[in-house]
């Protein structure tokens, strides 16, 4: 156990914001669709998946892409592979909404009164316990945040396996929609861009070693 753990550890300092790829070294189609299956293994609020991974291989669309993607700017003329991670919008994610009703009946196959009490309970979390439906944006919001968890699953499994990866928030998210939009890649009704990630094999190591604050500022034990 003592050296799963350490093994883990490594994985989680091996991993780090890659900038720059080895453009000679791609990611295998077999290793990326292993990340994306942890990424819909991930777990989300009432098991909802409020969330698409679309894999951008059109090397128009990133091109495109670059004018409004600040953030990417180093990564994307050596990066093997790139996934814009969408959150769905309040359109599915409401407590009455045809979505809802798909994955409680059809995927989490509960049926009749159970299903009735599912969404009810559901219905008051949205609407009583986090007031989600003050707002659209709340509610994208909160799917956004749990896009974040498959994103964080991703990032880690790739590591396990020698992949680097980048996050990628420095984009303009409503010029980047519009353009799947019409690219006729989204419908902006039902989904919104959370973020991307880029997956590659470092050109070098980091230079620097992580920088991160103490234990002790980030944690406080309340005995
Ligand atoms: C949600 C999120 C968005 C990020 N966006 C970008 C980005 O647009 N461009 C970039 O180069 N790095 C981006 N990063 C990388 C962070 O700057 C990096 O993770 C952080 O500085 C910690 O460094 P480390 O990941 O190397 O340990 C992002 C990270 C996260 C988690």
């Amino acid at each position: 156990m003592e050296r799963r753990k350490e093994e883990i550890l490594r994985t989680h300092n091996f991993r780090f914001a890659c900038k720059e790829f080895d453009s000679t070294k791609k990611v295998l189609e077999e290793d990326l669709k292993f990340i994306l299956e942890v990424g819909r293994l991930s777990p989300s609020s009432f098991g909802f998946e409020p969330w698409k991974f679309l894999v951008i291989e059109k090397e128009e669309l990133k091109e495109k892409l670059l004018p409004i993607t600040w953030g990417i700017q180093r990564q994307m003329p050596t990066l093997s592979r790139l996934v814009i991670i969408l959150a769905r919008k309040k359109k599915d994610m409401i407590y009455s909404s045809d979505y809802i009703k798909y994955m409680v009946e059809d995927i989490h196959n509960i049926h009749g009164d159970l299903a009735d009490m599912r969404i009810e309970r559901y219905r008051k979390f949205q609407e009583e316990d986090f007031k989600l439906l003050d707002m659209d944006r709340i509610i994208f919001d909160w799917a956004i945040m749990q896009t974040y968890i498959a994103l964080g699953n991703m990032v880690t499994a790739a590591a396990e396996i020698g992949i680097d990866s980048c996050p990628i928030e420095g984009f303009h998210r409503e010029k980047l929609e519009e353009l799947l939009e019409k690219e006729g890649i989204i419908d902006r009704e039902q989904f919104g861009v959370s973020c991307m990630v880029a997956f590659g094999y470092r050109k070098e190591n980091p230079k620097r070693s992580k920088t991160r604050k103490p234990i002790e500022e980030v944690v406080e034990w309340i005995r």
